[in-house]
């Protein structure tokens, strides 16, 4: 593949400026020698992370319309992204020397006299939620302030208020999107209503939102009741059971429940947390929370609860990711890998990659801000809906999502991501065994995937659906610019090859 610097200096003749920051007509592209190169470039995660040769950073739509029309042209690969992007599958580092269409200008939040609210495609949670939050609307969002809107709502969208409205993409109402060769379309139930379908699931995969509407709740006033539980790690079996016990009696879909494994610095073994966020009912949180209380010590599976921390948040607390500090830090290296269940998984799997946990820290100490947390929600609102609403395939199924996080730092010799993987692999395929998952497949959420699952654990094991899928493909995406996120397939065959024979970056070289 040529590269854009040799592009750039060719447009650098007709615009007599320096190759820095070249011009083609109005366009400019930072090179590595821009001072605030770095902090454009940084990611959440660092390993397996997309590299940059130049970032192109548009103001306005048209801008960013022309620039991507010119990418195109020159079939010069782009990935469109801001400062800190969350994005963290493998696929995303088959993305090397690409031009970065930098989104970071595209941050507004509008709420509208419909009360629907208007973000740009570059917006974070913290652009969102505040203002949300001011015009005494809800919504479901993320918990953490860094997190880019359209990652997460393009795969779905999940966040502690989605028993009561469903995933995040389920509230859009509208977006702008610009094709893979500039053209700007919108996308709605109206309009081009089969890439308003895609993008609500498998959206990384078909264009650049340059700007997306969502329907929005008002906020019935009241804080949200939060408590932040710690346990002894006898505890295991019994915290388990009660969870189980809440989960299967049917989620309140009021309810967030988070079971979480975090490192112990002190005990040198792993600290069990749960966390309960109950909208606004102060009350019934309070008698959830009661439920994980000590038990008598020689109860069955006995429950020490060394520490528990209540508090009341608004809406926007309750997306400042105060519970976790650290979680936005950038350039760590981390990888993730996932299962869901119906419920629960089994208590002795459970357990057992609890252990696992403990071990794989142990060995690798700089790998103690690894992290293992069970979130459960109520599907009720997005049951209510139909199964193909969007393309969005596991639909009420994943009512607790495994998310199993590696997360390091040095690695001289490559030994911790080796680890990482090895133990992250290890808890994945446990907990996605047909007797511990109750699922004889594995269900993944595409945003918190890694790079072996199958494609239709991801987006789906429907046929149709992936007709669907792969249809849309070659309409909006013909040239597989999209193909950094988890691709689809342009053929419907590639349905069925093992992950790592996807073809990707290089199908564009035919263009
Ligand atoms: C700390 C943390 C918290 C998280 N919290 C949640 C959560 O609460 N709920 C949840 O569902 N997931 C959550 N996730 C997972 C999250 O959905 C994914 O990591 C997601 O990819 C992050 O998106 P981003 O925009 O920050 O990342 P980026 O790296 O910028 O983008 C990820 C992918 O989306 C594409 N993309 C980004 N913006 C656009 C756009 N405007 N148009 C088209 N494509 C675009 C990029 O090209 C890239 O392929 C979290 C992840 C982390 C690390
Ligand atoms: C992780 O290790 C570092 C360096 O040894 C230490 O400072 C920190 O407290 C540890 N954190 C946890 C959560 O164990
Ligand atoms: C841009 O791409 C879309 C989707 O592939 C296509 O329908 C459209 O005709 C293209 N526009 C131009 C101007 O070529």
């Amino acid at each position: 593949m040529r590269s854009i610097r040799h592009y750039l200096c060719l447009a650098t003749l007709v615009a007599k400026v320096t190759c820095d920051a070249v011009v083609d007509g109005k366009l400019s592209f930072y090179t590595s020698s821009w001072e605030s190169w770095d902090e454009n470039v940084a990611r959440w995660s660092a390993y397996e992370a997309p590299t940059f040769s130049a970032i192109f950073k548009p103001e306005t739509e048209g801008e960013l319309s022309q620039g991507i029309e010119y990418l195109a042209r020159h079939k010069i690969p782009y990935l469109a992204t801001k400062p800190g992007g969350h994005g963290n599958v493998p696929t995303l580092g088959t993305y090397q020397n690409v031009v970065q269409i930098n989104l970071d200008n595209f941050r507004h939040a509008v709420v509208n006299p419909d009360h629907s609210i208007t973000i740009g495609g570059g917006a974070k949670m913290v652009d969102l939620i505040p203002t949300l939050h001011a015009a005494g609307r809800e919504m479901t969002v993320g918990s953490f302030p860094c997190v880019g809107v359209h990652g997460v709502m393009l795969g779905g969208g999940m966040g502690r208020l989605m028993g009561r409205y469903g995933l995040i993409s389920d509230a859009l109402l509208r977006a702008k999107v610009a094709l893979w060769n500039g053209t700007i379309i919108e996308a709605s139930e109206k309009v081009n209503s089969d890439m308003f379908w895609g993008l609500r699931g498998a959206g990384h995969n078909l264009g650049v939102v340059v700007e997306s509407t969502y329907k929005t709740w008002p906020d019935e006033g009241g804080l949200h009741y939060n408590a932040d539980m710690v346990f002894t790690d006898d505890s295991v079996h019994g915290v388990v059971e009660t969870a189980r016990n809440i989960i299967e009696a049917g989620l309140d879909p009021s309810l967030f429940l988070i079971l979480g494994y975090v490192y112990g610095a002190e005990a040198k073994k792993p600290l069990l947390i749960v966390n309960i966020v109950y909208a606004h009912d102060e009350e019934e949180g309070r008698k959830m929370a009661q439920r994980f209380a000590s038990s008598p010590k020689d109860a069955t599976n006995p429950i020490t609860r060394l520490s528990f921390r209540e508090t009341n948040m608004d809406f926007s607390e309750l997306g400042s990711g105060k519970a976790i500090p650290g979680v936005c830090d950038v350039n760590l290296k981390n990888t993730l890998y996932t299962a869901s269940t119906p419920t629960l998984f089994d208590a002795d799997a459970m357990k057992a990659v609890y252990e696992s946990f403990g071990s794989f820290v142990r060995e690798h100490p700089g790998a103690n801000r690894s992290i293992l947390l069970f979130e459960a929600a109520s599907g009720q609102a997005m049951e209510s809906l139909p199964q193909d609403y969007s393309a969005y395939a596991h639909r009420g199924k994943m009512t607790t999502n495994a998310i199993i996080q590696a997360t390091w730092d040095e690695d001289l010799d490559g030994s911790v991501a080796n680890a990482a993987n090895a133990w992250g692999k290890g808890a994945r395929d446990l907990l996605a065994k047909p007797e511990v998952s109750g699922y004889d497949k594995l269900y993944a959420y595409v945003n918190y995937a890694n790079k072996d699952e199958p494609l239709a654990a991801l987006y789906g094991y429907d046929k149709e659906h992936q007709q669907r899928l792969t249809s849309l493909k070659q309409k909006y995406d013909p040239h597989a610019f999209f193909n950094a996120y988890r691709p689809l397939p342009l053929e419907i065959s590639g349905w069925d090859l093992p992950a790592s024979s996807k073809a990707s970056q290089s199908d564009r070289d035919e263009l």
